[in-house]
């Protein structure tokens, strides 16, 4: 990781208006080490991406026969409407349920909406009952192009939305400095994209379940003004077994302190939702193990761009996390093998879907449903 000296704009051409909304970068700015953003074609409206899951009580050492239903309507050879890219992950969350999730992206909401009836998931998904002893959920998230922003700090391999990219940018302008987060993202340049406050449950675990009324349930909650939604991801599947040890000792156990604050007691800086997940071998007619891969990400759901913003510059969780990685790069003398990237999102309401048919009332958000 060398400091470079030609950048370019997070916002491509074609999406570049006229602020009245300035940038964040301070003047001359050079960032301390390269990061690059996904590329779209130029007619590119939008995205589609799905959290697809299935919350049993016990983890298993195989996927769960639920999981690998999932994975059966991701993977039907239904034609254009297949999705595109799809990963999976899984976690134990903090009522000691097991959360596995497969994770499709489309192109289009058309190609969403017609991969519902191709693959037979609509008729299924509609004929699910509460209180089976699993809870399934589906949470959909579709932005226009304006509404999100990619940041990955390596220009070979792509993660998530950026398997259907175009192109990877040239060395970014628009990182590290706090605020880059909103300057990437084209939305901003004439919009300060407010969230809503909300009152957010206490997250901490219940003993006793104090959640069998969601989990005989099949719960909608409706889309929030800008919500604000991240995928960030860590892979050290690269790493040597120095800069290995050194993640795994003290990058990995710092990023998880983070997240189970925002997991634990996230209502504090209004983060609804908090996920440390495990991206585990996806398909289960050649590996049928749930053991986690060397990849993991967090994905979060916050009230409001700026409460996410609040966390990262402010909270001692996140702080403690981004000062590590300087100290970490150093130690490595720039010469890091992890990788890094985030997906952020902010939705309009009517861009986003929530549904949970018998879960816990921590799960997604319920945390946030009155
Ligand atoms: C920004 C480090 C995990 C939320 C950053 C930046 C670094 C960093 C270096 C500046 C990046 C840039 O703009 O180029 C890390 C490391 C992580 C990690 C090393 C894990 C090993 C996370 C997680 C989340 C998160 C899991 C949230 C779920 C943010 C946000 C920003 C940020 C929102 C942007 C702040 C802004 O531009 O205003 N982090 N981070 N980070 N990080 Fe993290």
């Amino acid at each position: 990781m060398a400091a470079t000296a030609t950048l370019e704009p997070a916002i491509p051409e074609h999406l570049r208006v006229e602020r009245t909304i300035p940038a964040n970068t301070p003047k001359n700015y050079q960032p301390p080490f390269p990061a690059y953003s996904a590329r779209f074609p130029k007619e590119t409206k939008g995205l589609v991406t799905a959290i697809i899951g299935v919350q049993g009580k016990e983890k298993t050492e195989e996927h769960s026969p639920e999981y690998r239903q999932l994975v059966g309507f991701v993977e039907k050879k239904q034609g254009a409407s297949k999705p595109k890219y799809w990963e999976a992950a899984s976690v134990v969350d903090n009522r000691g349920y097991y959360n596995e999730v497969v994770i499709p992206y489309w192109e289009t909401k058309e190609d969403f909406e017609a991969w519902k009836i191709d693959s037979g998931f609509e008729k299924w998904w509609s004929s699910l009952e509460p209180g089976s002893g699993v809870g399934w959920f589906l949470e959909v998230f579709l932005p226009s192009i304006d509404r999100f922003e990619t940041v990955f700090s390596d220009n070979v391999e792509p993660e998530g939305v950026a398997h259907m990219r175009e192109s990877v940018s040239g060395t970014l302008q628009e990182h590290v400095y706090w605020g880059s987060m909103r300057d990437r993202l084209p939305v901003s340049q004439t919009d300060a994209i407010p969230g809503e406050k909300t009152t957010i449950k206490p997250k901490t675990a219940t003993a006793n379940g104090h959640s069998a009324d969601t989990q005989t349930r099949r719960i909608h909650v409706s889309g929030r003004k800008n919500l604000a939604m991240i995928r960030s991801g860590q892979d050290w599947s690269d790493t040597k077994p120095h800069e290995r040890k050194l993640y795994l000792d003290t990058m990995h156990p710092v990023l998880i302190k983070g997240m189970d604050f925002l997991r634990d007691q996230g209502e504090e800086v209004g983060c609804i939702s908090c996920r440390f997940m495990d991206v585990i071998p996806k398909d289960p007619s050649t590996n049928n193990t749930s053991q986690p891969t060397d990849k993991t990400f967090g994905l979060a759901y916050f009230d409001d761009l700026a409460s996410l913003e609040d966390w990262s510059k402010r909270h001692k969780t996140h702080l403690d996390i981004f000062g590590r990685f300087i100290q970490y790069a150093g130690e490595l003398q720039n010469e890091v093998s992890l990788r890094l990237f985030h997906e952020v999102m902010v939705l309009r309401p009517e861009q986003q879907v929530f549904e949970y048919v018998g879960c816990h009332d921590g799960t997604g958000m319920l945390g946030a449903a009155v």
